[in-house]
């Protein structure tokens, strides 16, 4: 089985030293940094947007994987890109233009992603798998960090995975939220390729060095 990925999310970082925790991730040997950006329409919450997403960009080498949580993304996709994503991540429930969506992503050159709310029936991938890169199971409602892992997203990394090798071997599935080092093995072997985690990667307990280093020794 190869490897697992991990994605730490800056959303958990110390902002006033965002530079810092973006090279701590990269120096760590993180594969990504997930950027969680939240309208305060899709979801309850407003963080992040392109300016921060282009402050990354100058601080770490690191693929960036922006997550938008909100409406109509699409009308935001040539600013992320400007700003110098990578990644950008639609959600699902957060237009009816999915098709025209993923295709200005990936006509931009970027990697595509798709990502569902923990209810949302996963058929939608059945269509569009063979157009995204990514394919994100949010395992804890979107909106914030430090939430509890939901324990049915299990079983839909597992149901996930079938449909991605049938259909698209090569796109790559995200978990995220309520990643711990406690559950970490469970989601990989459920069959996640990132796993994306905030508080369980910045926090008090370690530094992110430390902290990326425990999930990989879980990730077996
Ligand atoms: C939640 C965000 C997550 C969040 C994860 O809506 O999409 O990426 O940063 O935070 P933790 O790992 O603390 O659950
Ligand atoms: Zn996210």
């Amino acid at each position: 089985m190869p490897t697992s990925k991990i994605a730490p999310s800056i959303l958990a970082s110390d902002f006033a030293r965002l530079g810092d925790e973006a090279r701590a991730a990269e120096e760590a040997g993180a594969d990504y940094l997930h950027i969680d950006v939240m309208d305060g329409h899709f979801v309850p919450n407003i963080t992040l947007g392109p300016s921060i997403v282009e402050a990354c960009r100058r601080s770490t080498n690191l693929p960036l994987d922006v997550h938008l949580m909100i409406a109509f993304p699409e009308r935001y996709l040539a600013d992320f890109k400007t700003a110098g994503a990578d990644h950008i991540t639609i959600h699902a429930e957060a237009t009816q233009h999915h098709h025209r969506a993923l295709q200005t992503i990936k006509s931009g050159g970027l990697k595509a992603g798709l990502a569902v709310n923990p209810l949302t029936p996963l058929h939608i991938f059945e269509e569009a798998l063979p157009l995204i890169d990514l394919a994100l199971i949010m395992s804890v409602n979107p909106g914030f960090g430090g939430q509890t892992f939901i324990e049915g997203s299990l079983d839909r990394i597992t149901r996930l995975k079938h449909l991605c090798s049938r259909l698209n071997p090569d796109c790559e599935i995200e978990v995220d939220g309520g990643v711990s080092i406690s559950n970490v093995q469970s989601i990989v072997r459920a069959g996640a390729d990132v796993v994306i985690a905030g508080s369980a990667i910045y926090n008090g307990n370690g530094s992110v060095s430390e902290n990326v280093k425990r999930f990989r020794e879980q990730m077996v």
